[in-house]
């Protein structure tokens, strides 16, 4: 026992610095929920417990004549089936005859630690304790764990299952979560995050009422259509305000989370692998751990949920060399170039980005074997020495003498089937006996599940990645999965994590940037892996906006890489200014994606000062604590704060004729004055320039000009800041000033408040 972890007759608690969980051993030895929520003591199980004091109707006794025992209205940890509980099972388990499963408490033990998986899924790690409770199915024919971990400074408890046959024949299992609780809580809403492809983490709010709600992806991985995190709240949480629960898997494969509300008012909660098409045999002392779950709770609002799961991923997810470091501001040569370029065009590209202060040069897809486009040489990570006469060696060798770092593009899951690769090894991909194998974007996927396409991967990328001294690697995928089972998938996913961990875990140097069409695979699962992730294809500024922000619910902003790209952009034909484009990306991990080589001289001014202002905010916008606003449709403000320091964006969509006063808020500050800046951008001009403007002209000597945008220098107390700042007015027709804020439309700017000494 220690301080995060209590145990008093059969009671538990477990707590975090601002919560507690609590349940306890019934009369029929099952676990009874009591509490998740803000933080009460051990001796408050009584009070806060449920109390049965009357029987029902139609239910079922438990105990022969008792009329209270019945199992359909007390709040469980893991619901069992047959045993008269009507509500959704946690887990699905059949043999020789019967489904039934009734597991009751036969002992617990606990640690200072984490418990580190059996089978190969990654998990979070330096935990303040754990407990396991061993529970044993009152047949005695099977046994099932539930591990509880606590991550007491995050405020997050992690949990999960593990079921082991104790009997001479064999169990099927069907379904097995990683958690199950039962809420009685009112109001809820529950907020999760949909989308697709250029259209991920879409924020969608739906009242828990009544019946189930089910949010799952079955594409194989976590996917783009749904993420595994999601979130309830009361129905009036806000921002700043209220109560909310959030849950997420250290997990990248197709999962389910099911949320139902019965009428005695009790949600029961539940999430893990997806359980369509699972069957899984366990003979007698085999066992099938779940991946791991984590849940978090705050009193204070949306902002202090995310906040808990922030300081969880980036302390106990993220792990090695890159993780708390500063990430390298990157160029990378996909929008520029697609699949056409040489070295000489990769080289002249890095050297722009080098002069504009860039740290990292990342050559994307298309330099090996036949891959001139998206139809051929995948799996072949032959260098085209068209390209790249002098091999990846020559070219690292050339960004590494320009005191860059080096980066380097796989997408080592797939195949074409117009491949050396796929020739050699037909029966590689994924594929169902007498079925016609489907492509997606010409690709198939390989058989992770098989030990030699593993080790086919991890010898070949490895080999690529210590020939060429490559310092960074974008890990693509670009498809779904097809013809699969649930099954399938778990064992997909052990072999993608034994590949991430052989290559990525013994070169700690590495910096990896998982990526799947952007963001089809942006989970905690990666994140054991991949200190960041390209979080979407759609690089249009207030698309992204929105993305980052749905994905700001559950996931740092040192996870989420951002890029700058060309206009009009390749995903709306949209055109945003540069300074708004850089307004995006900066509450992010920063990179350029566009041809730098062809822009004018006032945008390579403007380039080089956004990366020189972003480098000197880099740890509070890459590490800082995050808050959101909450905004009209039209606006969206974020803030980055340390306490002393701090950065507000602020965005309009929509410029309104006679628009209203705006109010900047910054969260997070200590009490004090504070100097209120604003990144003096230059705006490219799109418009004749009127005079008025005339001090704030910019012009370069190709005569390319813009408006750099004008800032009174101001004071202002932490109260005020927090309170909200009237902004300067955006244009009226009456008049422009210099100190107006432009462009209207899709406008942006940054601010900053520094404590005075
Ligand atoms: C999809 C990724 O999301 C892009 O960034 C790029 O790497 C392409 N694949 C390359 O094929």
């Amino acid at each position: 026992m220690n301080q995060y972890i209590e145990e008093h007759n059969g009671m538990f608690a477990l707590h975090t610095d601002h919560t507690s969980y609590l349940f306890r051993v019934d009369a029929y030895g099952h676990l009874e929920h009591i509490h998740y929520g803000r933080r009460v003591s051990l001796s408050d199980e009584e009070a806060l417990s449920l109390k049965q004091t009357l029987p029902y109707g139609t239910a079922v006794e438990y105990e022969d004549n008792v009329q209270r025992s019945f199992r359909d209205i007390e709040p469980f940890e893991y619901g069992n089936s047959g045993i008269g509980d009507y509500r959704t099972p946690s887990c699905l388990v059949s043999y020789a005859g019967g489904t039934s499963t009734d597991f009751a408490f036969a002992g617990f033990d606990t640690d200072d630690k984490e418990q580190v998986m059996q089978n190969g899924f990654p998990c979070a790690y330096d935990a303040s304790g754990s407990l396991t409770i061993h529970l044993v199915d009152k047949t005695g024919r099977m046994a099932l764990d539930l591990i509880y971990t606590v991550y007491g400074k995050s405020d997050v408890i992690t949990r999960r299952a593990v079921l082991i046959n104790l009997s001479e024949e064999e169990l099927t299992v069907n379904r097995l979560m990683s958690y199950s609780l039962d809420m009685m809580e009112d109001n809820l809403v529950m907020m999760s995050f949909h989308g697709n492809w250029v259209k991920e983490m879409q924020r969608k709010d739906v009242p828990v009422n009544a019946g189930t709600i089910s949010i799952s992806s079955r594409t194989g991985f976590s996917s783009n259509m749904t993420n595994p995190g999601f979130i309830l709240r009361r129905n009036d949480t806000t921002e700043m305000h209220g109560e909310a629960w959030g849950f997420n898997l250290v997990y990248s494969g197709s999962h389910k989370s099911i949320v139902s509300r019965d009428e005695h008012g009790c949600v029961r909660v539940m999430g893990g692998f997806n359980d369509e098409n699972f069957s899984w045999t366990l003979g007698n002392g085999e066992q099938l751990e779940t991946p791991e779950a984590f849940m978090t709770y705050s009193d204070a609002g949306m902002n202090s949920l995310s906040q808990h799961f922030h300081h969880f991923i980036r302390h106990h997810i993220v792990r090695g060399a890159w993780q708390y470091k500063e990430r390298p501001v990157l160029v990378n040569d996909w929008e520029a170039f697609l699949f056409t370029f040489d070295e000489e065009k990769l080289v002249s590209l890095a050297q722009q980005g080098k002069e504009l202060g860039a740290e990292l040069f990342v050559l994307d897809d298309g330099w090996f074997g036949e891959r001139n486009d998206d139809h051929a040489g995948l799996g072949d990570y032959n260098v085209n020495t068209k390209k790249l006469p002098e091999g990846i060696r020559g070219l690292s060798d050339k960004i590494h003498a320009m005191d860059m770092l080096f980066g380097l593009w796989f997408e080592p899951e797939a195949v074409n089937p117009d491949s050396d690769l796929y020739r050699a090894h037909p029966d590689w991909i994924i594929q169902e006996d007498g079925r016609r194998n489907l492509t997606g974007r010409y690709e198939y996927l390989l058989d992770l599940s098989r030990r030699e396409v593993q080790d086919y991967i991890i010898e070949n990328v490895g080999r690529v990645v210590d020939e060429g001294h490559v310092d960074y690697v974008k890990w693509d995928m670009n498809r779904h999965m097809t013809a699969m089972s649930g099954t399938f998938v778990y064992k997909y996913m052990l072999g993608l994590y034994r590949v991430l961990g052989e290559i990525f875990y013994k070169r700690p140097h590495i910096l990896l940037e998982s990526c799947a069409s952007g963001g089809n695979r942006f989970d905690a699962g990666m994140m054991c892996y991949s200190p960041q992730i390209w979080t979407s294809d759609d690089t249009d500024a207030m698309e992204r906006l929105g993305i980052q922000k749905g994905a700001s619910y559950l996931y740092p902003l040192s996870t989420m890489g951002a890029h700058v790209s060309a206009v009009p952009n390749a995903q709306t034909m949209r055109s945003i200014s540069l300074p708004v484009r850089f307004a995006v990306s900066a509450f992010g991990v920063l990179g350029y994606e566009l041809d730098l080589t062809e822009l004018n001289d006032i945008e390579k001014k403007e380039i080089k000062e956004q990366i020189a202002w972003y480098k000197q905010h880099r740890h509070l916008l890459q590490y800082g604590t995050f808050y959101r606003t909450d905004c009209d449709d039209a606006h969206e403000s974020f803030t980055v704060s340390d306490g002393k320091e701090a950065v507000t964006g602020v965005y309009r969509r929509m410029m309104m004729a006679a628009a209203p006063m705006e109010r900047m808020h910054v969260a997070g500050l200590e009490q004090g004055e504070y100097e209120i800046g604003m990144r003096n951008a230059i705006v490219p001009l799109d418009i004749p320039c009127p005079s008025e403007l005339g001090s704030c002209l910019e012009t370069a000597e190709d005569g390319s000009s813009g408006i750099r945008l004008l800032w009174k220098p101001l004071c202002a107390s932490s109260a005020a800041l927090s309170y909200g700042m009237p902004l300067p007015l955006v244009f009226n027709s009456s008049g422009l000033s210099p100190y107006m804020r432009y462009p209207l439309d899709f406008g942006a700017e940054l601010y900053t408040a520094v404590k005075k000494k």
